[in-house]
């Protein structure tokens, strides 16, 4: 969940590794740092907060020197203040960590009973208190680190820089990644390509057990046991990436406004234009052979899952089990029979969904996985990678991704479908000629409801609680939007399936409680409406989200009635998720919270 960098360089590293922070900041925000070493001495800034904070730091005490680590953290042990954040030192050791040493605090009564005094409240401490004791032990650099690595648990990238070797960084990868960059007369360490992209468009990915010596013409792999190792070097798309706001006043409204481009991308990779057909992946699944099919993800990435199991048991009678990650990977799910299983990431490096899919793979399960980072991990570890186009995601509230991997699994449900013979041809040029065209309406949609929705957003500000409700593939985007709207408004919001008010919720329907209603006019359609009705006799206020005909087709009183187009049922999902991502951007906005990086949370969390 936190970012690392680090640059054996042939220049000033204090701004570059400032810069490759601000790529990684994404991935945590409490607190961040930076140490390098200038005439064989360390020297540090950190800072509490925004990379801002440490950047104006660095401003009035620059730092000098050439090789450097940085850091920007999700705090996991101890507060966000600045003695926690990273990097933490001990005797000439500096390290800046992503992950959890799960028996940090074994470890941390064993060196202090041998005398160490700790400055942190950190698991990761105890990285820099042992590669010490370590060296003072006599043992050098890579024997220290050899035989620390053996003593941690849990998960971890690393970079360490030693003050007696001024011109190496040593580098370490259990879980979280970790990627080495191949520059001129420069090595650099990073979390991910993108942060890598200034430096440099070549790349090896490390594997998991993988720890590095980098200096600024050497790059030395060892394996876990110590063994010298060769991994691939290859070009990343990183570099190509532009990671700004354009016009936008957050990423995450561009990222709103992205969607037609991206989604139409996405649908461009599966579906043949001229034929009318998805494209026969000629993928390791065997649909046609399964019984049923695993599926698992978390978030708004899991929300995706659920819609996909409707289209894959309704399209390809593929009955689907699906479990948010965290749960998954612990349930000891009977995997028998022909199964395959699903998993969906926007980063790649989920660890819950991670661990999932190796629970999977021990049992001998094919793997697929619907990611939006090609050299993530969840991609490489996968028998057959389903991407989604929808470039770098920056806000930590997912939106395109969303409708991206809606957009993968509408397709391979149909794929799904064609190889089980269970969707006529003529099912699926429908389907196929409806999602050809929902991206068009996208930018019409956003434009007709983002006035309407911002007036509305005023008026949620007010409200401590919101419900969101919807049926069949319209629930999982009540749940989507319930996580929306909390997770940058702070309103506290639920989802429910509508037809499961009456079992508990309706105790809660007054009117301070605006009820959300996702109703596009399906065939599910008047049994929402029957729940509404439940809803407006309680003196609730709704809010419902229809099509023209669910417009047109109830009388009841509402707060807003936002209309959108007729659309077949396949595109619902996808184009309902606009509205339902505008009503919580607005909300935030108004309510002044940072939207792209709203409190406590990161993009990406590489920790259970
Ligand atoms: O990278 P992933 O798609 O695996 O991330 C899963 C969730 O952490 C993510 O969707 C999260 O729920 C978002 N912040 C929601 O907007």
């Amino acid at each position: 969940m936190c970012g690392i960098i680090g640059i054996v360089g042939n220049r000033e590293v204090a701004p570059l590794l400032v810069d490759a922070l601000k790529r990684l900041e994404y991935r945590g925000y409490d607190s961040a740092g930076v140490a390098t070493i200038k005439d064989g001495k360390l020297d540090r800034r950190r800072a509490e907060g925004k990379l801002a904070n440490l950047d104006r730091k660095l401003g009035e005490e620059p730092l000098a020197g050439h090789v450097g680590i940085g850091h920007t953290r999700w705090a996991t042990h101890g507060a966000p203040t600045e003695a926690n954040a990273h990097p933490h030192f001990c005797n000439g050791v500096a390290v800046v960590h992503n992950g959890i040493i799960e028996n940090f605090a074994p470890l941390r009564a064993e060196l202090m009973a041998k005398g160490a005094t700790f400055y942190s409240q950190t698991d990761t401490e105890v990285v820099a208190q042992l590669l010490s004791a370590y060296r003072q032990e006599g043992l050098a650099p890579r024997e220290a680190m050899q035989k620390a690595l053996g003593r941690f648990e849990g998960a971890y990238a690393l970079a360490v820089l030693f003050e007696d070797q001024p011109d190496m960084i040593l580098g370490a990868r259990s879980g979280p990644p970790l990627a080495v960059g191949h520059g001129q007369g420069e090595m650099f360490l990073g979390s991910d390509a993108i942060a890598l992209a200034p430096f440099t468009d070549e790349i090896t990915y490390l594997e998991d057990g993988d720890w590095v010596v980098i200096k600024r013409d050497l790059l030395e792999i060892h394996d876990r046991t110590g063994k010298l190792v060769e991994r691939r070097r290859q070009k990343s798309q990183g570099a190509a990436y532009v990671v700004d706001k354009g016009n936008h006043r957050h990423f995450m409204e561009k990222e709103i406004y992205e969607q037609a481009e991206v989604v139409s991308h996405t649908l461009a990779h599966y579906i043949d234009f001229a034929e009318g057909r998805v494209k026969f992946e000629s993928s390791l699944i065997d649909f046609a052979n399964l019984d049923r099919l695993a599926m698992s993800a978390c978030g708004t990435a899991y929300y995706a899952g659920l819609v996909g199991k409707y289209w894959f048991e309704r399209f390809a009678r593929l009955p689907v089990e699906i479990d948010v990650a965290s749960e998954f990977r612990y349930r000891e799910m009977p995997l028998t029979g022909r199964m395959a299983a699903l998993f969906i990431s926007q980063s790649g490096e989920t660890a819950d969904t991670l661990a999932s899919l190796r629970y999977c793979r021990d049992h001998k399960l094919t793997i697929g996985a619907v990611v939006n980072v090609r050299e993530s991990t969840i991609a490489r570890e996968s028998d057959a990678v389903f991407p989604t186009l929808a470039g770098p995601e920056i806000g930590v509230a997912s939106t395109k991704a969303f409708t991206c991997q809606l957009s993968v699994l509408a397709a391979l449900a149909m794929i799904a479908g064609r190889a089980r013979g269970t969707l006529s041809a003529e099912d699926e040029s429908k389907m196929v000629r409806a999602l050809v065209e929902a991206p068009r309406l996208f930018n019409q949609v956003l434009t007709a409801i983002q006035p309407q929705i911002e007036m509305l957003s005023r008026e949620l500000s007010r409200f401590k609680d919101v419900l969101y409700l919807g049926r069949g593939t319209s629930f999982p985007l009540a749940l989507e939007g319930a996580l929306k709207l909390k997770e940058i408004s702070y309103i506290h919001a639920e989802g429910y399936a509508a037809g499961e008010l009456k079992h508990g919720p309706i105790a809660l329907i007054d009117e301070t409680m605006p009820v959300i209603v996702i109703a596009p006019h399906d065939r599910h359609f008047e049994k929402t409406v029957s729940n509404m009705q439940e809803v407006a006799a309680r003196g609730g206020r709704i809010i419902l989200i229809t099509d023209e005909t669910g417009a047109a087709a109830t009388t009841l009183e509402t707060m807003a009635t936002i209309v959108l187009p007729v659309v077949d049922e396949i595109v619902a999902p996808i184009l309902y998720a606009l509205p339902v991502q505008l009503i919580a951007y607005h909300t935030a906005v108004f309510m002044g919270t940072d939207v792209d990086q709203p409190r406590n949370l990161a993009k990406s969390v590489t920790v259970e």
